[in-house]
This record gives C-alpha cells, sequence and structure tokens, in this order.
C-alpha cells in the first residue's frame, strides 16, 4: 500500500469510530481507578457502562449510582431535583475559581441567582448579541487566512481565543482593564491546573491540606479576582460619570442592572464579579472543544465538508441571520451537535441524593453519589445506532425528534441546565460557518487525537491542522 493509501484508510477507520479510549471488561482496583481519575477519568468506564441502563455499587466515593436510563436521568434531574444537590468533590473542584457564581451556588442563593440572570439569556438577548459574534469569528478567519499555507497549527488554541474574544465583546464590549491576553492565558492556566482531579479530593483529606493542583492554580485566580474588580469599577465609574454610551448594552451592563424579579434587589459587586468569571469560566472552553471537535470530525469526512460548504455558500452573506433562522445553517448545526454527542464539552454530571429516592427499579439512597455522564449516554448502546460513529444526519430536521430528550445532554437538564445554551448553540453555528465559508482544515497530527477530561473534554495534546484557504478562494 503506499503511504498517501495508508493515510486514507487511517482517516477512513476514524471516520467509522472516530478516536475514544477502547472501555475494559475488566474491574479496576481502586490503586488503578484513581490513576486513571487523575489521568483521564474518561477511561474509568468500563463495557458495561455502556451496555447496562443502571450500573450501582460502592466505589472511591462511598455508594455511587451511574444513571444511563433516560427516564431516570429525568427523575433526578427533572422531577425529584430537589432531592440531588451538586456533589462535594464538583464543588471542591470548580468553587475556587468560581466563587458563588450561578454554577456553584446552591439552594436559595442559586435560586435567586438564577431567577435574576435569566433574562440576560432569553432567545432575545441572544439575538441582540449575535450580531456582535460576527466581528471576532470573522477576525480569526482573517488571521488563520493569513498564515502561510500548510503550515500546521494548534486549532484547539485559536478556538479557545475565539470563543474568549467573543465573551470578551459580547460581556465587556472588549474593554477589559490589563489587556484581553493575560486574562485569557490566567484563565487557561486555571483549567490546566485546576480542573484536574486530585486524588486527596477522591480520598475525603480534609482541606488545609495542600493540593499541588490547587496551588498552582491560586495565582490564576488571584489575578482573574483582580481583573474582573478592576473591570467593574471602571465600568461603574463609567455609568457614573455619564460617558459610557454603547450603541448596545453588553453583558455586563445587564448584570449591573439586573434585579431580582421578586424583591427587586440587585447583585452585589462580589456576586457580578463571581458571575463574569463563571461566564467565562463555562462558556469559553466548552464551546472551544465543541468547535475543536466539530472540525476534527469534519476532516475526517469530506462529503460532510462539501455538504456544509455548500449550505454556507448558500446561506447568504449575513451568517448572524443565518444561524439565528434555524434552518438556514440546519446541517452545520447538527455537525455541531453530533460532535457534542461524541465529544460532549461537559462529560459528566454528578450530584449527591440528600434522601433515599426510587423511581421504577432503580433505588437511590440517601448520601449516594448519583453519576449522569453526557458521554455515556451518547454512546450508550441501547440509546444510539453505530454510536461510536460519526453521523451528523442524525441532528437534522425530520431524524431529531426521535432522539430522546433524555438521552442527549449535553447542556443539561432541569432546574440546572446551561443558562448559555442559546448562547453557545448561536455562536458555535456562526463561527464554524464564518471559518469554513473560506477555509479548509487537514487534521495533520501524526496519531489521531486522545479525548481527555479535564473538566471540559479536550484533545489531550491539541488539536494540530493544516489550515489552507478554500478555492476559489472567497
Ligand atoms: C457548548 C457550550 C456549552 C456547554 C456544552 C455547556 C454545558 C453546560 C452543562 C452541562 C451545564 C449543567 C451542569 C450541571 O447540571 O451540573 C451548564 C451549566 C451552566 N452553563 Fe453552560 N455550557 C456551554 C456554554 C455556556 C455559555 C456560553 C455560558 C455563558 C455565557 C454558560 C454558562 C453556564 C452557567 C452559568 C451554568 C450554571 C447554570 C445553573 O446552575 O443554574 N455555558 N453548562
Amino acid at each position: 500500500m503506499s503511504a498517501a493509501n495508508a493515510t486514507l484508510s487511517a482517516v477512513q477507520a476514524r471516520r467509522r469510530r472516530p478516536p475514544a479510549p477502547v472501555p475494559e471488561e475488566h474491574e479496576f482496583g481502586r490503586l488503578e481507578l484513581l490513576l486513571r481519575l487523575r489521568r483521564n477519568p474518561l477511561t474509568i468506564w468500563r463495557a458495561r457502562h455502556f451496555r447496562e441502563p443502571i450500573v450501582a455499587g460502592e466505589g472511591l466515593f462511598g455508594y455511587g449510582v451511574v444513571v444511563s436510563d433516560p427516564e431516570v436521568v429525568r427523575h433526578v434531574l427533572v422531577e425529584n431535583a430537589a432531592n440531588y444537590r451538586k456533589d462535594d468533590l464538583q464543588r471542591t473542584v470548580l468553587a475556587p475559581g468560581l466563587g458563588e457564581g450561578l454554577l456553584t451556588a446552591e439552594g436559595d442563593a442559586w435560586k435567586r441567582a438564577r431567577r435574576t440572570l435569566a433574562p440576560l439569556f432569553t432567545p432575545r438577548s441572544v439575538t441582540a448579541l449575535a450580531q456582535r459574534m460576527v466581528a471576532p469569528a470573522e477576525k480569526t478567519a482573517e488571521r488563520m487566512a493569513r498564515r502561510r499555507g500548510g503550515r500546521i497549527v494548534d486549532i484547539s488554541a485559536d478556538m479557545t481565543r475565539v470563543t474568549y474574544d467573543i465573551l470578551a465583546e459580547t460581556m465587556f464590549s472588549n474593554a477589559i482593564a490589563g489587556g484581553a491576553d493575560a486574562f485569557g492565558k490566567a484563565l487557561t492556566r486555571y483549567f490546566e491546573t485546576q480542573g484536574r482531579i486530585d486524588p486527596l479530593d477522591v480520598l475525603g483529606a480534609p482541606s488545609w491540606l495542600p493540593r499541588i493542583g490547587r496551588w498552582m492554580a491560586r495565582p490564576a485566580i488571584s489575578f482573574f479576582e483582580a481583573q474582573v474588580k478592576a473591570i467593574i469599577a471602571e465600568r461603574q465609574a463609567l455609568h457614573a460619570g455619564g460617558t459610557w454610551r454603547p450603541e448596545k448594552p453588553d453583558l455586563l451592563d445587564a448584570l449591573l442592572a439586573a434585579r431580582d424579579p421578586e424583591t427587586g434587589t440587585g447583585l452585589s459587586d462580589a456576586e457580578v464579579g463571581a458571575n463574569i468569571v463563571t461566564f467565562i469560566g463555562a462558556g469559553h472552553e466548552t464551546t472551544a472543544n465543541a468547535l475543536t471537535w466539530s472540525l476534527y470530525l469534519i476532516s475526517l469526512a469530506p462529503d460532510v465538508r462539501e455538504a456544509l460548504e455548500a449550505e454556507i455558500d448558500a446561506a447568504g452573506d449575513d451568517l448572524a441571520a443565518a444561524a439565528l433562522s434555524g434552518s438556514r445553517l440546519a446541517l452545520t448545526r447538527a455537525v455541531i451537535e453530533e460532535a457534542m454527542r461524541l465529544y460532549p464539552p461537559v462529560p459528566s454530571l454528578s450530584r449527591t441524593a440528600l434522601a433515599d429516592d426510587a423511581t421504577g427499579a432503580c433505588f437511590i439512597p440517601k448520601g449516594a453519589l448519583v453519576v449522569v455522564s453526557p458521554y455515556l449516554l451518547h454512546r450508550h448502546e441501547t440509546l444510539w445506532q453505530a454510536p461510536d460513529r460519526f453521523r451528523p444526519e442524525r441532528f437534522l430536521p425530520g431524524a431529531r425528534e426521535a432522539i430522546s430528550r433524555f438521552a442527549y445532554l449535553p447542556f443539561g437538564a432541569g432546574p440546572r441546565i446551561c443558562i448559555g445554551q442559546q448562547f453557545a448553540m448561536i455562536e458555535a453555528v456562526i463561527v464554524l460557518a464564518t471559518l469554513l465559508r473560506r477555509l479548509q482544515f487537514e487534521h495533520a497530527g501524526e496519531e489521531a487525537p486522545v479525548p481527555v477530561q479535564r473538566i471540559t473534554l479536550r484533545p489531550g495534546k491539541g488539536m494540530p491542522m493544516r489550515v489552507a484557504t478554500r478555492s476559489p478562494a472567497r
């Protein structure tokens, strides 16, 4: 076989089964489990997790129930959501950076924050923000097009940058005190260090024992806190001086003006700050990973790429309007949804049961750790045909309606569903369409990328790609 043919057949094999850890049949001992959790939590799932709707038993975290039965998922996340709180491990990993922002708040504080913040992300608000997403997307396409042909770049860094630029634009009208680059770097460092599960947390060691990851993340967190305070103070001064006259209000203005509809009270400065960091933390790597995996999967499937190019070329010049139309970029949207099925940016949701609970044949005792893993659900043998294959047509209108609501959960479900869901989908469609209108991407790594879970699900060693302008160039 020639070298070119060998490469082609490797690509075809990857299209049939895009890379993912092959689940083991055998049980793991405690030490092996701990090491797997530390290195890549995706590898703790065994073959039975992809076959069985419920897997329960004693584990590292005490009694645990892994739920992949859509009816039980509905029960836990929606019908009886009040019986489940976010588990302590998740809070320990996330809380130091995100403070009492919406993602990590609980109880009454969460309810009040959710009521107050909901208007920021209604379809109407997102429609108003969509036009602001176009310029950063175009700037990214322009930057990538200017690079010399044939050069290999890590596109995961470009995607992290563009989602960050879009947040900086929609949130602060790009007015970041101290510079956007330093802020973006601190954020990446936070995810690199803080995002790893520390064995000490798994073993329930007291919080005063130093965790290496948290220690390394400390400078990044302090930097954030100082930056965010400066941004809020600067905006408040502009408001007070009557000199802030933006064409359209941004998310920071909306946060400062937000009022609890029940009590009429606004957010404290600390809450505004925690939610800014939360929106960036929750909305930046996640969307970037969805885009990175989408571009990778498209590079494996020339037929999908050609169909996408045709759809995007026919969508008109105003890609924000096309993205909002819901139908003009249907395949673009379907590719992103399929990429998030195979590589869900948030691969695992976990809760602790506050009291005994039972649904169907499933009994969940008080104190149990309940795991709903989008990664498992999305590849579960009982819920999908050819679950490991890239088939974006599953999500096209006509087919999508057949997918069970609780078998596909990239944004979670129930009261704690992602508040930024519409924002993220519109953003991802606009960015993908803007890039594919001008550029083509070819995977250039010697080996297939390895999906690794670090809070979000990302390619372990980046995503090297050769980027070329489309011919004829647009
Ligand atoms: C593709 C992109 C995204 C994905 C896959 C995603 C996924 C999720 C998931 C699964 C949850 C629920 C977690 C749980 O139930 O434990 C969540 C919550 C949340 N997300 Fe997103 N997200 C994305 C983008 C965004 C964006 C763009 C923002 C904001 C600008 C955002 C802000 C939040 C917040 C604040 C929460 C907490 C909501 C609450 O607890 O009330 N996310 N996200």
